[in-house]
């Protein structure tokens, strides 16, 4: 398809590719603002308050990105020489360039996700250290909610609990990298404040589902909040007009969430096509959220980046996770019609 002779593509790579509605464009052309840094946004300041009514946390903190919310939480609750407990899949130790280590001096103790994206709390138990001079001190549990390379999990409310349970009587932080709490909050239905009642704090991402152009917010107490906006300075997000900004992610907050079932609807839909297409496979029987994963099987002719290209130059685009096996992501800007191309598509390049 052509608009304005740009061809626009059915982008299935991410949540993150998701444009401003026409909402958040007109609330940000309006934003009142002023310099955040002296604390004188007022949009900021509405969009901090909202966080923190809606996450159930006493204070909240607008930050840059969901990388930098999760940077800033692990430079809070930790010292240098620290240790922090996640899984080997997770976004705060794969994707974030190792910056719990270089930039907080801290070191992870990765344990590998059980199939339902939960780190065995039995396990979690075994790996706390703290009383031997010998050791680093673990200080803090991190989670992520839905777990994205665990195919978009929602993690339930029990696990959960389970784990502040724990997470407490050892006198430790727990963490939780919600950049998609909110549609585990969806597939759950429970309210988000109940999912991170255990949490000491969570990061939640506008610029995924919910479809903001930037920005994540950082919760917890007010303690934990006046610490991470020293932290927040020093890794260059102490932004001055940012009104503009917060202002679409007030939009995301109250208009946006309630639409993730379609998403999920939609997830579900392509997943059921590409359960009829052979050649591919899927990592999980059905999604629960917005993502769905699936892997080339050992006799198809392609290469994953073959098939990758095949389904670009269809006008399909999505995103290959590892040699043979892509992610497919649905979000606001994807409709039925176009899940229904990409089943089409995606069976053609592999008949070929
Ligand atoms: C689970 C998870 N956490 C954190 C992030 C980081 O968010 P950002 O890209 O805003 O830094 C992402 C990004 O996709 C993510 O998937």
């Amino acid at each position: 398809m052509t608009v304005n002779n740009v061809r626009t593509f059915v982008d299935l790579r991410s949540d993150t590719v998701t444009q401003p509605t026409p909402a958040m464009r007109d609330a940000m052309f309006k934003a009142q603002v002023g310099d955040d840094v002296y604390g004188e946004d007022p949009t900021v300041i509405e969009l901090e308050a909202l966080a923190s009514r809606i996450t159930g946390k006493e204070s909240a903190l607008f930050v840059a990105s969901g990388t930098m919310g999760n940077v800033a939480a692990t430079m809070v609750h930790t010292r240098r020489g620290d240790e922090l407990v996640c899984g080997i899949k997770s976004h705060i130790y794969r994707n974030e360039q190792g910056a719990m280590a270089s930039i907080c001096g801290v070191q992870a103790r990765t344990i590998d996700e059980e199939t339902n994206g939960t780190l065995d709390i039995n396990k979690i138990e075994s790996v706390i250290q703290g009383s031997d001079y010998h050791h680093a001190i673990t200080r803090v549990v991190a989670i992520e909610n839905t777990h994205n390379m665990c195919g978009g999990i929602p993690l339930s409310m029990d696990y959960v609990s389970s784990l502040g349970y724990i997470v407490q009587k050892h006198g430790l932080k727990l963490h939780i990298d919600g950049a998609r709490i909110f549609n585990a909050s969806v597939a759950l239905n429970v309210p988000v404040i109940d999912i991170l009642s255990p949490a000491d704090s969570v990061s939640i991402c506008l610029s995924k589902g919910l479809g903001s152009p930037v920005g994540s917010v950082l919760c917890g107490n007010s303690q934990f909040i006046d610490m991470a906006r020293r932290a927040r300075k020093v890794l260059g997000g102490g932004l001055r007009q940012s009104g503009i900004l917060a202002a679409a992610g007030i939009i995301s907050l109250t208009e946006m969430i309630d639409r993730l079932s379609i998403d999920h609807q939609n997830a579900r839909l392509l997943s059921d096509g590409f359960s009829r297409i052979p050649g591919i496979y899927l990592h999980h029987k059905s999604p629960a959220t917005n993502m769905v994963y699936v892997g080339l099987k050992s006799n198809v002719p392609f290469t994953g980046v073959e098939l990758r290209d095949k389904l670009k130059a269809e006008g399909i685009l999505t995103d290959l996770v590892s040699e043979d096996s892509f992610r497919f992501v649905t979000h606001y800007g994807i409709d039925k019609d176009m899940i229904e191309k990409t089943i089409q598509v995606f069976s053609n390049a592999l008949a070929d």
